[in-house]
């Protein structure tokens, strides 16, 4: 553990409630968390275009590109995955002071690190959105050929085939993603957002 006792916090002037105001809305984080292929982007940036169109600021952190910046060290053995939630959910937790709507699309297979990810932020700014898709479905989707490579054994530690996914027990919202049109899972999103009293008035 690195010494931080000579690390003291410097305040900032400009508080998140007054980004809030200027933004006209709050801020928080919605958590995606799914299989590979369950539609986890697909939904987070079409959340994120809704929310634009009605003048939210908004942010989506995305695995596949975080992992060739920010986290670009890290594989897909636990610790590394570990690692990566931990980050995004420092990342996340910048973006919700600055006072803007982050949408997370992240596998985040164990329930641990997203459990550690929740316990950074207040109850009502955190909320888990599980993308509900069979593996057969993501399988059979495999629109980066990903799983059939995975079944290969060409890539190792793959989520769902050689490496576990943990799902959520008691999510805030479970989207059905494999079941329902993409309109109908924003839908679900915007509603839960709405429920929290994110969005600004009509
Ligand atoms: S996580 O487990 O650490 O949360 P993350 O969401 O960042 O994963 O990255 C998942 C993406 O990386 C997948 O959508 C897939 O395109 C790619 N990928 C490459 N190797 C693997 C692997 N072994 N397991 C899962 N996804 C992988």
């Amino acid at each position: 553990m690195v010494d931080r006792s000579n690390i003291i916090w410097h305040h900032a002037l400009i508080t998140r409630s007054a980004r809030q105001k200027m933004n006209g809305h709050r801020s928080l984080v919605v958590w995606f968390t799914g299989l590979s292929g369950s539609g986890k982007s697909t939904l987070s940036h079409a959340v994120e275009q809704r929310l634009h169109e009605i003048g939210c600021r908004t942010l989506v952190l995305d695995g596949d590109n975080v992992r060739h910046g920010l986290c670009g060290d890290l594989g897909f053995s636990e610790d590394d995955r570990s690692e990566n939630i931990r980050r995004i959910g420092e990342m996340a937790k910048l973006l919700t002071e600055a006072g803007v709507i982050t949408l997370t699309a992240f596998i985040s297979p164990f329930r641990a690190d997203r459990l550690r990810a929740r316990e950074l932020f207040a109850p009502e700014d955190f909320v888990e959105a599980y993308c509900r898709c069979p593996l057969e479905v993501c399988e059979g989707r495999d629109v980066k050929g990903m799983y059939r490579r995975a079944r290969a054994g060409e890539i190792p530690d793959f989520t769902g085939i050689s490496s576990p996914y943990e799902e959520p027990i008691t999510p805030d919202l479970t989207v059905d993603t494999g079941r329902l049109s993409l309109e109908q899972c924003v839908d679900q999103v915007i509603a839960c957002l709405k429920d929290r009293g994110v969005l600004p008035p009509p």
